[in-house]
């Protein structure tokens, strides 16, 4: 992650001074929808931004028959829908003409060679001079085979002039106990420096900004602590369904899809201390640190501080929508969740009695993802003997998206001969400011693998206590099966007892 908060308006005339060296990327799953709708739109981009090397190639890999002909034909259609950016002929020929096509099961050896084949072969055409990243948009079932038999072909081994990175894209396991054990075995073969472990939040600009608004600059961190803060409300609302990934979603469910990963993100980066440099393992010691702080959760507390819920059929926008038990490939009795809602405590000096509600849902009313931060009101009304009977709650709102901006609430006088005081909104708002900077969200970090910069990438340890935290939740819910779902119709903002668990503490969802 290259951070230039002098400059911050032009950031990829920034990343160009320091453009990644020679390299290729190999994209096991290559005939998936992230490679079509994510990864070679965010490739295509970073050319057109001038963040791709010259000595540059792509192999895509997949079981799918067909050949690098029909590859480079459907990447054409793919990225000239999803690309961000307006679609350049001479850029997309260049590009085109780097992409390979090799078919193959991933558990076969024999695929192996022949990648290392065709990967001399391109380093020879495109001068890659043996820089590989690997790419692995499959499902986790492939993580372990894929790198074990990479290995086998000897295609991991770095040495001193050459890289050999993996990204891995998540679900990096199910609970805590294959996390590990994933962790374990990725390291029998590859140094943790080698290991990517995406998570798409940190590609989001205004995710990222959550840092540089807190540590660069001077005015907030004062405040941003017990003293001041009252409560904290991270929430990711999602308008959308399951899609077309019932088969997915049944075993995963939203508390897996959302909650150690997504949203404890956001909420490292909210809550976390200062890191003392902008080094990657230090800030990824520093978001452990934050995570591992979280007040375990007892049986008890599951059952009093996190909620659970699975829309049934609702409205949305206007439109009538299924339950969730009536999509394609979920059980007509599914017991897997849509919703997660809880309150978290952090148990360190700065967060003291300080509440952090955590919400996320599928078929909720928006999409939106933000985060609130509730101050304190004033120590005493000074405005008793007025007419001002309440004063105005003070929040400071991070927009992460689709809006993507900063607002601060406050309360002001409003003009006339008597004291009143009404709500106003000061706004930040990125694209006003900066212009539109088209993107899918994946330029930054494939960049930041390219150059070898992991602060944006989780570490172990990182992985491994977000499913600690929710570890006692998915023990709870294994065990007792949920009697009331579907709970919440669609286009809600969840069950009742989301906004019970936050009422019975005086406060309300800001959203
Ligand atoms: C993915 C989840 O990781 O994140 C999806 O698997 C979810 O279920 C998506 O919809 C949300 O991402 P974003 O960037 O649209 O908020």
């Amino acid at each position: 992650m290259t951070m230039t908060v002098t400059n911050p308006i032009n950031l990829a005339s920034t990343l160009c001074e320091m453009p990644p060296g020679p390299c290729a990327i190999i994209i096991f799953g290559a005939a998936g929808d992230l490679t079509k709708r994510k990864l070679l739109p965010s490739l295509y981009n970073m050319r057109l931004n001038k963040l791709l090397p010259e000595n540059f190639a792509v192999i895509g890999l997949s079981r799918a028959p067909i050949n690098t002909d029909a590859f480079r034909e459907d990447l054409t259609s793919s990225t000239k829908e999803y690309a961000a950016s307006r679609f350049d002929a001479e850029h997309w020929n260049w590009f085109k003409e780097r992409i390979y096509y090799l078919q193959g099961n991933f558990d076969d050896a024999k695929v192996y060679s022949n990648l290392g084949e065709l990967l001399a072969n391109v380093d020879r055409e495109h001068g890659t001079q043996g820089n590989y990243l690997f790419y692995l948009a499959t499902s986790e079932d492939y993580f372990e085979t894929i790198v074990e038999r990479a290995s086998q072909a000897n295609l991991h081994q770095a040495s001193e002039t050459q890289w050999r990175h993996f990204i891995i894209e998540k679900p990096f396991g199910r609970d805590l106990k294959s996390a590990h054990e994933l962790n374990k075995k990725l390291l029998t073969v590859l140094k943790e420096n080698q290991i990517y472990r995406i998570d798409h939040y940190l590609g989001k600009e205004t995710v990222q900004n959550i840092l540089v608004f807190r540590f660069g600059n001077g005015i907030f961190e004062p405040t941003w602590n017990h003293h001041y803060i009252d409560n904290v409300q991270i929430t990711v609302a999602e308008t959308v369904g399951v899609e077309a990934r019932g088969g997915f979603y049944e075993k995963a469910g939203n508390l897996r899809d959302m909650v150690p990963n997504h949203m404890f993100q956001l909420l490292s980066f909210i809550a976390m201390e200062p890191p003392t440099c902008f080094d990657a393992d230090v800030v990824r010691s520093k978001k452990t640190e934050l995570i591992n702080s979280i007040r375990p959760l007892t049986y008890e507390d599951v059952h009093t501080n996190v909620v659970r819920g699975q829309y049934g059929t609702g409205e949305i926008d206007g439109q009538p929508v299924p339950g969730y038990r009536t999509e394609n490939r979920v059980a007509p009795d599914s017991s897997t969740e849509t919703f997660t809602a809880m309150k978290l405590m952090i148990d360190n000096w700065r967060w003291v009695d300080v509440p952090f509600y955590l919400r996320t849902g599928k078929r909720l009313p928006k999409r939106t993802t933000e985060i609130a931060i509730k101050f304190k009101s004033p120590p005493s009304c000074l405005f008793r003997n007025t007419t001002v009977s309440n004063l105005v709650e003070n929040y400071l709102i991070m927009h992460i998206q689709p809006h993507e901006g900063i607002s601060l609430e406050f309360g002001a006088k409003i003009p006339g001969p008597l004291l009143q005081v009404g709500p106003v909104q000061m706004d930040f708002d990125y694209q006003d400011y900066f212009g539109p900077s088209p993107s899918t969200g994946y330029e930054t970090l494939i960049y930041d693998c390219m150059v070898g910069d992991q602060t944006l990438f989780q570490r172990d340890d990182n992985v491994e206590a977000g499913w600690h935290v929710v570890q006692p939740i998915l023990e709870v819910w294994q065990s007792e099966k949920p009697k009331d779902f579907p709970n919440y119709p669609a286009g809600t903002w969840g069950p009742l007892a989301a906004n019970k668990l936050i009422n019975r503490d005086g406060r309300d969802w800001k959203i």
